[in-house]
């Protein structure tokens, strides 16, 4: 396909000065000295013009390519919708790799193993991450046919894994990042709990207990529940589900780690059961995937849609420029999987059957700051599952407007859409919430739909100057107030909060809430209405004080089954972590 001319009176974008750092260190295209050569205008038309050219192979294309490019270019440059790192560092290159989510089968031999390293360090270096469910490998001591001897188990494996990865930069520009699951009946599930106890180990990896509704029930009832050997099936001892459970809730209050993902939840919710079953997810825990799958993600920036009412009076969400966003970045995610080059045959034939894309949302705090709605309040929830309907509702639409141009995804018939006469569709799903670590730097709104971290901070810059930063809309707010002062900045970037400011105004200090200010159980409310309205995961993280208990966790944990959550990450402040960093700062 010929390449699409930049035109001549192609805006420069606005860049920000946290996002010029980053995008000059990992996303502008460096000469083999590592010298910098793309502008961010060149780099924006480059990802634009790569994924819009992919139009001109579909005759009943409703735009042309040239055209397209533009609309790209400026929904990118107005950071209404950025695409997942690796289409930015990658669209319009030889590598051309441009998904983010990838999940490897880990086959229960030496061979297949070592495949699924290998697999894995291909993708890492072209700045994807992987997930693997390690169920499938027999446990540590049983007999080995081939050779017999016994099995070293997951845990052994595992730690083979993380080696690797440590090695590899994806592609010189972030360290690679991964998800193991193990289900909790696997005979090694007691080792897997504990195996990230200390600090460090395992730092490449992020790792998640996959529970069963048989492991709930024995749970609530307080029973036993069976050991199963994988490589045989037979039950090879039980184990009290409520002790389990016990301990789960004692690391996660220890260290964070290990997650729970809810299996069976997320395989009520596969839409392609024919082809297996999914055991594992993307790194971060938002994008449940099949084995030899992967898939592509883009973000909406919320904090742009916001449209203030007339007489400053009944602010909203402006609904049609969100529904404009909502189907340009449909087809923008859909493009990049003709795009995208994978790393592995397997996984080419598997996202082209499936076409999963993974379109989501970011700057939901910002959203709720304009709308002066306290993101612990009903209210917010409310307009989480409105926003989120919404948002699911027209990439769907948009989706079935792929299909009419360009035919249904290839299992449509044997999905569960086609099954319940829902479609033709283009994508098996549509809907993902993904943490936007680098992207919200870049767009420079608040990440996902978590609230903000401090509403004002310090940030050391590079020659050593230490500068305040303060979110735009606290700092709008507090102007219109008159309450604004530098002194009162330093005073807030000492703590993040105002919570316990009594001076300022009792409206601000309702609204503009920090994570910490925020109850648990508002971010799980949060959390689970925004996974009503989300095919794939949300990715959330349930923030708790330092003084949380053991119990406040377990009734997280309980609540987060119950709400309809397909797993759940929590983090109490201060205690040890060494999770996986999904942020831009990952090196
Ligand atoms: O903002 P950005 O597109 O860089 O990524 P994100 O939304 O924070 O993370 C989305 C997904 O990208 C993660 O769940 C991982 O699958 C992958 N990722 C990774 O592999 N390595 C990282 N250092 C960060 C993200």
């Amino acid at each position: 396909m010929p390449e699409l001319k930049m035109p001549a009176n192609l805006p420069d974008p606005i860049v920000n000065e946290n996002a010029k750092i980053v995008l000059q260190r990992r996303y502008q295209r460096k000469d083999l000295d590592g010298v910098v050569y793309e502008t961010v205008k060149e780099l924006f038309w480059r990802v634009a013009s790569a994924i819009a050219k992919e139009e001109a192979k579909y005759e009943k294309s409703t735009t042309k390519p040239a055209k397209l490019a533009r609309d790209f270019y400026d929904l990118m440059t107005s950071y209404r919708f950025l695409p997942n790192s690796p289409t930015l560092m990658n669209a319009g290159t030889d590598l051309g790799q441009l998904a983010a989510c990838f999940v490897l089968p880990v086959e229960d031999d030496i061979e297949g193993i070592f495949d699924a390293v290998k697999h894995a360090a291909m993708i890492h270096k072209s700045g994807g991450g992987t997930g693997f469910a390690f169920s499938r490998l027999r446990a540590k001591d049983s007999v080995v046919g081939s050779t017999g001897g016994v099995a070293s188990g997951p845990l052994s494996f595992l730690k083979i894994f993380n080696c690797a990865t440590e090695q590899i930069k994806q592609g010189g520009t972030r360290r690679g990042a991964n998800m193991g699951i193990l289900r909790i009946d696997h005979p090694d599930i007691m080792e897997f709990i504990k195996a990230k106890e200390r600090d460090g180990d395992l730092n490449n990896f992020n790792l998640s207990v996959g529970l069963t509704e048989a492991f709930m029930q024995a749970v609530h009832d307080k029973a036993d529940f069976e050991l199963i050997a994988p490589n045989t099936g037979k039950a090879v001892g039980t184990l009290n589900a409520r002790e389990v459970f016990n301990i789960l809730v004692q690391k996660a209050w220890e260290s964070g780690d290990p997650g729970i993902v809810f299996l069976d939840r997320i395989n009520r919710d596969n839409p392609t059961p024919a082809m297996g079953e999914i055991e594992s997810t993307n790194p971060c825990g938002e994008q449940p995937l099949l084995p030899y799958e992967a898939c592509n993600l883009g973000s909406i920036n919320l904090g742009l849609c916001f449209a203030k009412g007339k007489n400053g009076k009944d602010s909203e969400i402006d609904w049609d420029e969100l529904k404009r966003i909502i189907h340009l970045s449909v087809r923008f995610l859909d493009n990049v999987i003709d795009a995208s080059v994978y790393p592995l045959p397997q996984i080419s034939d598997t996202v082209r059957k499936n076409r999963k894309i993974g379109l989501g949302v970011m700057g939901w705090a910002d959203l709720l700051y304009q709308l002066n709605i306290p993101y612990n309040s009903q209210t917010a929830v409310d307009m989480a599952e409105r926003v989120m309907k919404f948002v699911q509702a027209e990439a769907r639409s948009a989706s079935k407007q792929l299909a009419a141009e360009r035919g249904q995804f290839t299992t449509y018939p044997e999905s569960t859409f086609g099954a319940a006469n829902l479609g033709p569709y283009r994508n098996a799903t549509t809907t993902t919430i993904a943490p936007t670590g680098t992207l919200s730097i870049i767009a420079g709104c608040s990440s996902g739909v978590e609230p903000l971290f401090a509403l004002s901070f310090v940030r050391n810059v590079m020659d050593n100057d230490k500068l305040v930063e303060t979110n735009p809309y606290f700092e709008a707010a507090l102007k219109d107030a008159d309450a604004f002062s530098g002194k009162l900045m330093e005073e807030i970037a000492k703590v993040g909060s105002i919570k316990k400011m009594d001076h300022l105004p009792e409206h601000l200090r309702s609204v503009f809430v920090t994570s910490m200010d925020v109850e648990p159980i508002w971010h799980l409310k949060m959390q689970a209405a925004f996974q009503k309205y989300t095919d794939n995961a949300v990715s959330k993280t349930v923030n708790l004080p330092g003084s949380a208990t053991k119990e406040d966790i377990w009734d997280i944990y309980w609540k987060a089954y119950e709400y309809g959550c397909k797993g759940v990450t929590v983090y109490r402040d201060g205690s040890k972590t060494s999770q996986v960093l999904c942020t831009g700062d990952a090196e």
